[in-house]
């Protein structure tokens, strides 16, 4: 892969944002700080789009090349600097409601995942047709299909604040919006990196590929069921997705786990990042009849109100922490052997903070001080993450300057 890679910078960039953020959360929850305009909507997508979705727009073409046996593809300034451009717009328009900039931002960002889209289906592996007919394949559709629900997601985002849910007759947009970008784009992608771990060969086995297929199908239309049953109103549509995506969910997470198991080189915490994340995933999904069926009415709309950092903190970033090292390695290091991110600090205060979390929205008296606690132990378990990925830009960093010199000590 290539050496330079700017996504990876400005991913850490907006990793780095997102940790103040976090300890701000800490402020306002504990009543030190009064809270600031829209922190929070600016505090999920500094993860999900400056940080994760960045990462990964930049990685994906090398990825997918790289599974077909191809030389990894140059860095698309031109995606990248559309994609910012529209983050910085959404990053100053959706605080200050300001409808121009809106649209400006979310357009431009949409444009970019339609290219990196189009990049993918470029680079995909001569001869395969199916999620589970060659191992290239099998990750690549999942990215794919990850990316065309990112970009329903992002459509509806944009005009969640525009008023665009009433000429789609959707009564629930926000529902829709994070139930495509979570079940639909996220669980896909990250089923798509597990795969990415997994040896060729062992996936080339027919019960691997059996199990790949049958694991796309389920999540695919599990998702489709999550995004199309708030739209129609069908809550039997949206439950038979959100069963039929846990369902696919579990049987990876259980054959990757296994397979993980029977291989030395399989690191600790890092893995244990990658597969106890998903554990705050289905405390999230078993959540869903206590709020339909809790007598209480007030505690379960506090939940179903406050539930987003359980699934943003708990489940995307715990995995994100395995992850994204890994991308930075593979991406910027590519003399040495990628390893995933992560230690016990890391990995226990992420947890820790998770359930602390959760504990403040039941404990109502204790809750600013749960959830300060919380927040304070996410920004905690964030500090190693970023401080490894600073190194590895300083160890690709020395590395070039290195090679540069032998290159011009080289020129008689
Ligand atoms: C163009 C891209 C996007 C736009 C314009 C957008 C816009 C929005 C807006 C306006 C809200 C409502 C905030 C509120 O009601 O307080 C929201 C909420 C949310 N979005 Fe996005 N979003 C985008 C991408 C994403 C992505 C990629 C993800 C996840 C991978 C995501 C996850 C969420 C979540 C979890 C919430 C609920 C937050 C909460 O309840 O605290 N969004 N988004």
């Amino acid at each position: 892969m290539s050496v330079f890679n700017p996504y990876l910078l400005m991913s850490l960039f907006y990793f780095s944002i997102a940790i103040v953020a976090t300890l701000g959360s800490a402020l306002v929850s504990a009543d030190f700080v009064a809270s600031v305009g829209n922190l929070r909507w600016l505090r999920v997508h500094f993860i999900t789009l400056g940080m994760l979705t960045q990462a990964v727009l930049g990685v994906l073409p090398g990825l997918v090349a790289a599974r077909a046996g191809n030389r990894t593809p140059r860095t698309r300034w031109d995606i990248w600097l559309v994609y910012n451009a529209g983050l910085l717009g959404l990053l100053v328009g959706i605080p200050l409601i300001n409808e121009p900039m809106m649209i400006a931002g979310g357009t431009l960002v949409m444009i970019a995942v339609a290219l990196v889209a189009w990049q993918l289906r470029g680079l995909k592996a001569a001869g395969s047709s199916g999620p589970a007919q060659s191992p290239g394949g099998s990750s690549g559709w999942f990215y794919r299909v990850a990316l065309g629900y990112l970009l329903l997601g992002s459509f509806i985002g944009t005009g969640l604040w525009l008023g665009w849910g009433n000429w789609l007759h959707l009564p629930a947009p926000k529902e829709v919006h994070v139930h495509s970008n979570l079940w639909g784009f996220a669980a896909l992608l990250l089923a798509g990196f597990l795969l990415e771990l997994v040896p060729g060969r062992d996936l080339r086995q027919p019960g691997w590929q059996r199990s790949v297929k049958a694991v796309f199908w389920l999540m695919v239309l599990g998702a489709l069921g999550l995004a199309a049953g708030p739209w129609i109103e069908n809550t039997t549509i949206e439950t038979v997705g959100l069963v039929a995506h846990t369902v696919g969910t579990v049987w990876l997470l259980v054959r990757w786990a296994r397979a993980q198991r029977q291989r030395a080189s399989c690191a600790l915490p890092g893995a244990l990042h990658l597969v106890t994340s998903y554990f705050w995933l289905l405390v999230a999904v078993a959540m869903a009849p206590l709020i339909v069926f809790t007598p209480a009415r007030d505690i379960a709309q506090q939940i179903a109100q406050q539930g987003g950092p359980i699934l943003i903190y708990g489940w995307l970033l715990q995995f994100s922490y395995g992850l994204i090292p890994y991308l930075f390695r593979r991406s910027l290091l590519p003399g040495e052997p990628p390893r995933l991110g992560g230690n016990w600090l890391s990995l226990v205060a992420g947890h820790l903070g998770t359930g602390l979390y959760i504990a403040g929205l039941f404990a109502v008296e204790l809750r600013p001080v749960l959830h300060a606690a919380g927040y304070t132990l996410w920004a905690l378990s964030a500090l190693p993450i970023v401080i490894d990925l600073w190194q590895v830009l300083r160890a690709a960093q020395d590395d070039i300057g290195q090679r540069l010199g032998e290159q011009l000590g080289s020129v008689p």
